[in-house]
């Protein structure tokens, strides 16, 4: 259960404690954030609200530690990131379970989100091992003019202290995609949970713990936004920031200074679905990318652009797959569960009025309880509607009947956001013509738009945000190049 067994020392009475200088503690704020259970819109939990002075002091530490981590051999890095793997792995119930209270992730997908967060923990640690232990060696007379006298040595060195920012959807998964990178390049890291997942990422970071990480290296800080947040992302202490969420990370960018930043703010992922396409395989990824957690995902499919040949085929067959989706509780692992907040839900429901407006065909009968949306499928939605262009960040799917795919590619191309698109045909020539020109990070072919592997590129345009993620370019962004020249009296030509 969360909070006990090994993670009771993370809890004070109904409190969870933060963590920093490697011990767990108890903010002088005296006051704490509750976190609503999305099902029952109650607290649920409820975690420290950490004050600018308690921020400052893990930012102090964080700094001390990160330079007695830099001096730690590469493989004791890579050696305590599986520890902390392994950990994590073994207390996926309690971790999971937070999940589920928090963020009402259906049980299966919590245990899911747990475990790959343990995988890709231990694929840091690999990849670390393979692209940190070499550098590079170069000799000045490749260019013009120079004799052999110069030989340049280069390695990655860490930036020193990296800010993460989870996002809701994700507390767990999209903070360990920040914390393994981080921790394996030799950077020490403070991490600012989002709210709701915060009692979950405060027990990921007790396995970092357990496992046995210097004090000080990691600090997990909860508290309200509107109190830390400014003042977390503009700290002179800050060498990187890595965020994930929505268009906050805008602000963010501009008030950061001179850092590097990774950011993923979301998405308007379009699914262009040409008249060769096998319409099954179709219906069957519109459904998964489209509702799986209840649509919360950036790369959920939040647009179909659908040849008008094919139209009614493909609609048909995603909702006779609706009608089958479970809703209900994320306990008894529905398919469809409540969205995160009643704000969120009031935000869907607003798009979908402004549809029922402006005349889109409702496939289904709009319902909702609370936070609980039961999913739709909207059909003849057209470019004057919100919903065609607005991400719902719920179980909502738009259908936009098109002429031609050129009609779907500049639907794509007029969105503020380029995350992910995917593209179903059995023309790979057409294709990959039609990848080439949606302005997307990544383009699936036949598939439903997805972040993972973890180890693969993740990168948005737009305003979909700066930088490429995946495990490889995540600690490639937390390095930076440092190099030592060797100059030599006389050229020196091997074998010469
Ligand atoms: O919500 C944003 C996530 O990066 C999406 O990840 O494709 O694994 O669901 P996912």
């Amino acid at each position: 259960m969360a909070g006990s067994g090994v993670f009771s020392e993370i809890i004070d009475g109904e409190v969870f404690k933060y963590y920093a200088d490697g011990e767990w503690l108890t903010s002088s704020s005296g006051k704490s954030v509750s976190i609503v259970n999305p099902t029952t819109r109650k607290t649920h939990y409820k975690v420290q609200a950490c004050t600018q002075e308690e921020v400052n002091k893990a930012m102090e530490i964080a700094k001390a530690a990160q330079k007695s981590w830099a001096r730690t051999p590469l493989w004791k890095r890579a050696e305590l990131l599986h520890k902390a793997a392994a950990i994590l792995k073994e207390h996926k119930a309690p971790i999971a379970e937070a999940l589920i209270k928090e963020i009402a992730k259906p049980a299966k997908d919590a245990v899911t989100e747990v475990v790959r967060s343990g995988d890709l923990i231990s694929y840091c640690a690999e990849e670390g091992v393979r692209i940190l232990g070499q550098g590079a060696f170069l000799v000045s007379d490749s260019f013009p003019g120079n004799d052999r006298t110069k030989y340049c040595l280069t390695s990655k060195i860490p930036l020193g202290v990296i800010l993460a920012i989870p996002p809701f959807n994700y507390p767990v998964n999209l903070a360990v995609s920040k914390i393994g990178p981080a921790l394996i390049a030799g950077n020490s890291l403070v991490l600012k949970p989002p709210t709701q997942g915060a009692v979950a990422c405060l027990h990921m970071v007790h396995c970092f713990h357990l496992a046995g990480f210097p004090k000080g290296l990691i600090s997990c800080i909860t508290g309200k936004g509107s109190e830390i947040g400014d003042f977390l992302t503009m700290h002179p202490g800050v060498n990187c920031i890595s965020f994930t969420g929505g268009d906050t990370g805008i602000a963010i960018s501009k008030k950061a200074g001179m850092i590097p930043l990774q950011m993923e703010l979301g998405g308007k992922d379009a699914c262009i679905v040409l008249e060769d396409a096998d319409l099954d395989l179709v219906a069957a990824n519109i459904v998964k990318g489209g509702f799986s957690y209840s649509g919360q995902r950036c790369t959920a499919v939040k647009v179909v652009l659908v040849m008008e040949s094919v139209a009614d085929a493909v609609v048909e067959k995603v909702n006779s797959k609706v009608a089958k989706l479970t809703v209900g509780p994320p306990e008894d692992d529905c398919d469809i569960t409540p969205v995160v907040s009643e704000s969120s839900a009031n935000f869907i429901e607003g798009l979908v009025m402004d549809a029922k407006q402006k005349g889109a065909t409702f496939c289904q009968e709009y319902k909702r309880e609370g936070n609980l949306i039961w999913p739709l499928l909207l059909d003849h939605v057209r470019p004057d509607m919100r919903i065609a262009w607005e991400e719902p960040f719920g179980p909502v799917v738009p259908v936009i009947r098109i002429a031609s795919a050129e009609e779907g590619i500049h639907h794509c191309n007029a969105s503020n956001f380029g995350l992910q698109g995917c593209v179903f045909t059995k023309d790979i020539n057409k294709a990959m013509l039609i990848s080439d020109a949606m302005e997307s990070g990544t383009v699936q072919i036949n598939s439903a738009p997805a972040r993972g592997p973890d180890h693969f590129p993740f990168q948005g345009i737009k305003d979909s945000g700066i930088g490429s993620q995946g495990i490889t370019n995540s600690i490639n962004m937390m390095t930076k190049v440092k190099s030592t020249v060797i100059n030599l009296p006389s050229p020196s030509y091997t074998m010469g």
